[in-house]
């Protein structure tokens, strides 16, 4: 289907730890459309970064079906899959995980490298993307010259330069103040009016209430899964 990002069906996730078996995920469904700003939300151990990273194609479940566009995931080799990875999903953790003796340029500019751009296009396209989260002003800084939030927008950059489908983060205000962290959740609000996909994972319901439809995990299962109010 044109509009569908993603489909997941009956995902089921099981950790072996030695004789242990942890059930992470038992059974989740549920469709991403193009152009939607979802929030998964659940307590610690809910899930939510097992599911985050199946759905980027980090990991494999261990049951059940993904389908990326029109890419059914568990029939990819691993080299299509690194591929998918690369081209059509933007990563953001909480921990921001810039590479600290580079500068901003550098750090969002690797992707590129990786896919092969020239460097002339690359600088272009860096410039371009610092300057839309706002730090043209901070292009040549490294990561410790930068607050929290600046680097968080450094990390934003990097996931968007190589214009991915979707964008994934995973808590990525759980490092920061309650002040920043909004400003961040109106970052991708923004994003996201522009026609991106962006899919948020928080424990904190504020944060949560920010994107259009908030999915909620628990043990592994969801237990909500609803459009938000808008508040005006
Ligand atoms: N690599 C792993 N090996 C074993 N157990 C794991 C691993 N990753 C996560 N788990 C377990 O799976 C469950 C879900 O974890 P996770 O997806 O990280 O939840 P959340 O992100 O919601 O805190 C938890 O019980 C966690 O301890
Ligand atoms: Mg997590």
């Amino acid at each position: 289907m044109m509009n569908t990002m993603i489909v997941a069906k009956e995902l089921t996730k099981i950790y072996h730890m030695g004789e242990e078996k942890v059930h992470a995920l038992r059974g989740v469904s549920f469709e991403v459309k193009k152009n939607e700003f979802i929030s998964i939300m659940g307590p610690s151990g809910s899930g939510k970064s097992t599911l985050l990273h199946i759905i980027g194609c980090l990991d494999k479940p261990t049951s059940g079906e993904l389908f990326i566009e029109d890419l059914n995931v568990q029939k990819a080799t691993d080299n299509r899959l690194a591929e998918v990875r690369n081209a059509k999903i933007g990563f953001v953790f909480q921990s921001f995980n810039l590479m600290a003796k580079a500068t901003a340029i550098e750090n969002v500019e690797l992707p590129l490298i990786y896919a092969g751009v020239r460097k002339r296009e690359r600088r272009e396209r860096t410039l371009a993307v610092l300057e839309r989260v706002g730090l043209a002003d901070r292009v040549n800084h490294r990561p410790t010259e930068l607050s929290g939030g600046q680097r968080q927008r450094v990390a934003i950059a990097r996931a968007m330069v190589t214009d991915p489908a979707f964008i994934l983060a995973d808590e990525p205000t759980g490092a920061l103040d309650t002040a920043t962290g909004a400003l961040i959740m109106e970052l991708f609000a923004e994003l996201n009016d522009e026609g991106n996909t962006v899919v948020v994972i928080t424990h904190d319901p504020d944060i949560a209430a920010q994107a259009k439809r908030s999915i909620r995990l628990l043990d592994g299962e969801i237990i909500h899964d609803a459009g938000n109010e808008v508040v005006v």
